[in-house]
């Protein structure tokens, strides 16, 4: 039996209804969460192992805080040069497996005033500049709704705003950052706009909640890279358990 024949036995076993993605340095919110299995992006079909520092690339399932709950600790990105099909696979396999609820979590620069490193924006609409679009059945013309469920939204009581999901891999020059904030965004990284999509398509209920790890390109003195993401990402970690505990319930 393959390794994810048996991981796949054992997580229908546990019948999880939600799937969290963690994304950048956000490993650490997982203190609430009982592992029972566990297999690398590398051993499931469909998916290969992701490239970045800072994400495992991992599936796991178990409980968080009592609720089946099905975790991916690490996603893969258009900017390592993964199509949006290989992007979007994950979220197939967690369809696959039964899940109806996808909590999706990123590092983002922060353009609103009020986005410091350390705080979470709930994302009620993206601006997608990765690439082609993720929705696979729509036909020509067809008018799409955001894909974020403004049940989760309410009861997030976050900040809510839009984000923006570029390219990357660099980060944005000054002058991008401030066409993007006049163009009313709040965020920007580099994921989750895709995920989000395919899961709206798939008919799942869809959060994603973005953690500040900078303020972007040009909007403080501090010089940006991604260790400094992957630091500032840990001081969001404790509410951002804290929320994840309270949308799983
Ligand atoms: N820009 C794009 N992606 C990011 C940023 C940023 O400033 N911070 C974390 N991910």
């Amino acid at each position: 039996m393959s390794v994810f024949t048996e991981f796949s036995r054992i997580a229908r076993s546990f019948a999880p209804q939600t799937a969290i993605v963690l994304g950048s340095g956000l490993g650490g919110v997982t203190a609430g969460f009982s592992e029972v299995a566990t297999v690398s992006f590398a051993d499931v079909p469909g998916l290969v192992q992701t490239t970045v520092q800072g994400h495992h690339g991992r599936i796991a399932v178990g409980h968080w805080h009592g609720t089946p709950t099905l975790l991916f600790l690490g996603r893969l990105h258009f900017y390592e040069g993964h199509s949006q099909d290989a992007v979007t696979a994950p979220i197939r396999r967690a369809a696959d497996l039964g899940v109806k609820r996808l909590i999706l979590t990123n590092a983002a620069g922060g353009i609103h005033p009020s986005l410091n490193p350390g705080s979470l924006m709930a994302i009620c609409g993206h601006i997608k500049l990765i690439g082609p679009n993720a929705w696979r059945t729509l036909a020509v013309g067809t008018a799409v709704k955001m894909p974020y469920s403004s049940r989760l939204l309410e009861r997030m009581c976050l900040l809510a705003g839009v984000y923006a999901a570029l390219t990357g891999p660099c980060y944005e020059t000054p002058a991008e950052i401030r066409a993007y904030a006049a163009s009313g965004v709040d965020a920007v990284g580099m994921s989750t706009a895709l995920e989000a999509e395919a899961a709206a398509e798939l008919g799942m209920e869809v959060a994603a909640i973005s953690c500040i790890t900078n303020k972007a390109a040009g909007l403080s003195a501090a010089p940006l890279d991604h260790t400094e993401v992957l630091v500032n990402a840990k001081l969001a970690v404790d509410q951002l358990a804290a929320l994840l505990g309270e949308l799983i319930k």
